[in-house]
């Protein structure tokens, strides 16, 4: 902490413990920063004050920034009990009966559930539907021509997500597949607004997103009602079966209104950031041709241990959700050292903590050799969030990601060179390569 900091955090002290020093500087201004300017600023906050400190600011008010590992691992470590998930967040959109709107127990019961879904057996059986949906997509990509790559892979998580989670077909996933971007597009803008009184919202956006909302729900509960009654229920293997199925054993069951609250979730949560994170590593290898050679060459090979690494640092560099939130539950939460005074979020920068040279040198390298046949984790590594909110999907990303990868770099070369890295823009949730990840691709001979 730099001398200053510490002056401020002293004027604030409590006998035991230190309070976070404060930015001082209007809350607007703060929020504004916040919104359009957060890695200038929180780079320039962590200069002055390191890497603890309160700032103030719309929708999360009062809120303690925290990008050291091992005030992070504090935070992840904490009890489910202790800190609870941050208010506003996603069940905002996704409703009350989204594991987002869940803490406690309850958010335990739920995860618990979902779980099967996304572990050993069940991703294994989803690789032939990956594989699928991407050659489908990339059938008709134009060849030696600049495009962005972005749309291509939202299409392909969207495809993957439906058909594997919600075991749709025919024409529900044709309707849904036609709806749901258009519903996350507006679902991202409004996801941490505050909801306007009903007299207003009949007359603004949110009026759009809740007819998207009822067309979702029309649509899934005909899928509930065809799962419900299909006689191969219990030999499927996705989520909604899974989520029927517990119906079914008494007192763990869970409601339609949950069911669809949940695939909103999942589709919410699972597609766009996946898309981005690959937009991202292709936007990445183009600039890095010595990682395309080794890529393509363990391809051939059969390997894939440096395709995860590359996909690992990726995620590291160009971090697609860059904070996570959380709400201790009691008076006085101690954090090591701290004290966070009452009333106050804590919000993890997971941007910054990728960013520090400490722990990884040279941190604006894209650099996969980090990660060769390792297996990064909290607290340094947190692409994912950690503790008991972890992604519940970050395994299946991480296999889509590389399945994904693999079958186009076995089927196209990518065009490297010199050109300016893209910036990044936020989207509400993720962060995507401005320009959507340009890529230029030739068929492998
Ligand atoms: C590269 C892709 C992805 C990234 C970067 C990502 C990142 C994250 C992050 C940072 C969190 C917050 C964790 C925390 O608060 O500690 C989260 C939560 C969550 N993610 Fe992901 N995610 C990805 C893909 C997915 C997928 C594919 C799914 C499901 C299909 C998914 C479902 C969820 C759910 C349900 C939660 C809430 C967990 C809870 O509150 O218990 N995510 N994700």
């Amino acid at each position: 902490m730099t001398d200053t900091a510490m002056a401020t955090a002293r004027e604030t002290a409590t006998p035991s413990r230190l309070n976070p020093p404060r930015v001082r500087l209007p809350k607007l201004v703060q929020g504004f920063l916040f919104a359009f300017f957060r890695g200038k600023a929180m780079r320039y906050w962590i200069k002055r004050h390191g890497h603890i400190f309160e700032i103030n600011v719309a929708f999360f008010g009062r809120s303690v920034v925290v990008s050291e590992p091992a005030l992070v691992r504090s935070v992840c470590t904490a009890s489910a009990e202790q800190l609870i998930n941050v208010q506003p967040n996603l069940s905002n959109w996704f409703g009350p009966g989204s594991v987002f709107g869940l803490d406690g127990g309850r958010h335990r019961d739920r995860r618990r559930l979902l779980a099967p879904a996304f572990h050993g057996q069940s991703l294994k059986s989803y690789e032939t539907v990956i594989e699928d949906e991407t050659r489908r997509e990339s059938a008709n990509w134009p060849e030696g021509k600049e495009f962005r790559i972005l749309e291509p892979m939202s299409r392909i998580t969207l495809n993957v997500i439906l058909r594997i989670m919600f075991g749709a077909d025919g024409t529900e996933l044709k309707e849904l597949r036609e709806m749901v971007p258009a519903y996350m597009k507006l679902g991202q803008l409004l996801a941490f607004a505050p909801a306007p009184p009903a007299w207003i919202r009949r007359h603004s956006p949110w009026a759009k997103l809740d007819e998207f909302r009822r067309t979702f729900d029309r649509i899934v509960c005909t899928l509930i009602e065809r799962t419900e009654s299909d006689p191969n229920l219990v030999e499927r293997n996705d989520i909604l079966a899974y989520l029927v199925r517990s119906g079914h054993d008494k007192g763990t069951g869970i409601s339609r209104a949950d069911i669809c609250d949940e695939l909103s979730t999942l589709v919410g949560a699972g597609h766009e950031t996946t898309a981005s994170a690959l937009a991202w590593t292709f936007e990445r290898i183009r600039r890095h041709p010595d990682v395309l050679a080794e890529l393509s060459n363990e391809v051939d090979e059969g390997g894939g241990e440096f395709r995860r690494a590359t996909i690992f640092e990726s995620l590291r560099v160009r971090t697609v959700i860059d904070v996570i939130g959380r709400q201790p539950n009691s008076p006085n939460f101690e954090l090591d050292q701290w004290s966070i005074p009452d009333h106050r979020t804590v919000l993890v920068r997971i941007a910054d903590l990728h960013e520090n040279p400490e722990i990884y040198p040279h941190p604006e390298r894209f650099d996969p050799y980090r990660f060769r046949g390792t297996r990064p984790a909290a607290p340094e590594w947190l692409a994912f969030g950690g503790g008991a909110r972890r992604c519940i999907g970050s395994d299946f990303a991480i296999a889509e990601m590389d399945i994904v990868l693999r079958t186009l770099l076995q089927s196209f070369r990518l065009h490297t060179d010199a050109a300016a890295g893209e910036k990044s823009h936020f989207r509400g949730i993720a962060h995507i390569p401005k320009l959507g990840g340009r890529v230029i691709l030739h068929h492998r001979k």
